[in-house]
């Protein structure tokens, strides 16, 4: 479980981030540059707090149009991993190779119209692929089933890859109506920003939502 804090309350980050710390498994971090989507969000140098900060691992999405040049400074402030999307980066294996150098794990994300053909020679090479299940930009939208074909055949990919394999996550929509259908179509890495900020007890709707992904899950 990836508790996203874009539709958090930014004013009190850090309280917002201690309510999940126990029971999530990592911080996803969404960052936006108001060119690759029509949203911004944090600075490099705001990102950089939050990677201090947090007690949990910082799973990064850059949803920005130069991850080629940037992706390696999150590397370097300290994330756990570092995903950028496909569709930006000009270079990605080369920029697969400077986000690992600078010590963090490496993630591809894809957005719905773009196919799971174009970046499946990389999934062998990656630790992560990011399925998105909305249009990325902003929280609260609605989940598109459309996209659990593209989840199944990533999840035949990555069966056949060699151990350890690249986490199969879903970015977007996932609730707790949604993300049985998701761990069910093959995912096992999920992002949820809006369903746990907008719940009373967001620790709880972590478990709640663990909990589904897992009786979901069937590979
Ligand atoms: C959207 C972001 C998501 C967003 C998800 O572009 O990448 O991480 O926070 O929010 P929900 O879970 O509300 O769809
Ligand atoms: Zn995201």
């Amino acid at each position: 479980m990836s508790p996203s804090i874009l539709n958090a309350n930014f004013d009190d980050l850090e309280n917002e981030i201690s309510k999940v710390s126990a029971v999530s498994d990592f911080l996803h971090l969404d960052i936006m540059d108001n060119k690759f989507v029509p949203n911004l969000t944090f600075t490099f140098d705001k990102a950089s707090e939050i990677i201090d900060f947090s007690k949990l691992p910082v799973d990064a999405h850059l949803m920005i149009e130069d991850p080629d040049d940037q992706a390696p400074r999150y590397a370097q402030a300290g994330c756990y991993s570092v995903t950028f999307h496909f569709e930006a980066v000009k270079d990605a294996r080369n920029t697969i190779k400077n986000i690992r150098s600078n010590g963090s794990k490496v993630g591809v994300a894809i957005k719905p119209k773009t196919d799971l053909s174009k970046v499946a020679d990389l999934i062998q090479d990656i630790d992560l692929l990011l399925v998105m299940t909305v249009e990325p930009g902003f929280g609260g939208q609605s989940f598109m089933h459309d996209q659990m074909i593209k989840v199944k055949s990533a999840r035949e990919y990555i069966n056949k890859c060699q151990e350890p394999r690249p986490l199969l996550q879903v970015d977007g929509g996932i609730s707790e109506s949604t993300i049985q259908i998701a761990a069910e179509s093959g995912a096992n890495c999920f992002v949820a920003g809006s369903a746990v900020y907008k719940s009373k007890d967001p620790a709880q709707m972590i478990l709640t939502l663990r909990q589904l992904a897992l009786e979901g899950s069937n590979f």
